[in-house]
């Protein structure tokens, strides 16, 4: 089955409602990944990243026992490399809001880069004070990622048994961002991704009453 196959989304976007999570193999084209890839390697090298915070814009609090990852933000106007693989997330946006019936609006995405020992405690991505985040999707960037190099996402589903699931190269996953609890274990390598979410509304309107 192949992304330009609707009935391949169909099913995974099944597979979210039913499971509240759905793992995608192979996601990003060839010429995607490696674009990823690059432009992640070109920013790491020019110290892009930043150490991650916890909580909404202005109310970020840095908290290494929490999470240990360094992140960039990116932006659809300026990082120009990446004009793809936008295309391709806009494409999830409006399959999610076909086949999940959701209304969303926007995305937000950031590189993230877990140094050596670096993990995520247990959460959900949504904020108390911030709820517009409906799906979170991630994809890794790990290649030749081995058992015993850690770094596993452990998801915590309502209805069923907790899974470990490997970063392993182009492995996509997307998750309702409200209910699934879920967390990084430690990582014994480097570990690389692009992270997002699909929002209900535009970023810079939450935050303002009601
Ligand atoms: C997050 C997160 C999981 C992962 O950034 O909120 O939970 O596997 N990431 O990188
Ligand atoms: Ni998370």
């Amino acid at each position: 089955m192949t992304r330009e196959d609707d009935l391949c989304w169909q099913n995974w976007f099944d597979q979210l409602s039913i499971n509240d999570y759905v793992v995608i193999d192979n996601f990003l084209t060839t010429k995607e990944l490696k674009k990823t890839i690059d432009y992640f390697q070109k920013l790491n090298k020019r110290d892009k990243f930043a150490k991650a915070a916890i909580g909404s814009s202005g109310n970020e609090h840095i908290i290494s026992e929490i999470r240990g990852d360094y992140i960039y933000w990116l932006d659809a106007d300026k990082d120009n490399e990446m004009i793809e693989v936008f295309d391709t997330l806009t494409l999830v946006k409006r399959m999610i809001n076909r086949y999940c019936f959701l209304s969303l609006s926007d995305y937000e995405f950031h590189f993230a880069y877990y140094p050596s020992g670096g993990f995520y405690k247990k959460h959900l991505d949504q904020f108390s004070n911030r709820n517009n985040r409906m799906i979170s999707m991630i994809i890794y960037l790990n290649e030749n990622w081995k058992n015993g190099d850690g770094g596993e996402l452990k998801i915590y589903p309502n209805n069923s048994d907790s899974k470990t699931i490997e970063p392993i190269l182009n492995r996509c996953i997307l998750f309702k961002s409200d209910t699934l609890l879920h967390e990084v274990l430690k990582s014994n390598k480097p570990r690389k991704s692009l992270t997002g979410w699909m929002l209900y509304q535009p970023s810079p309107l939450i935050g303002v009453t009601p």
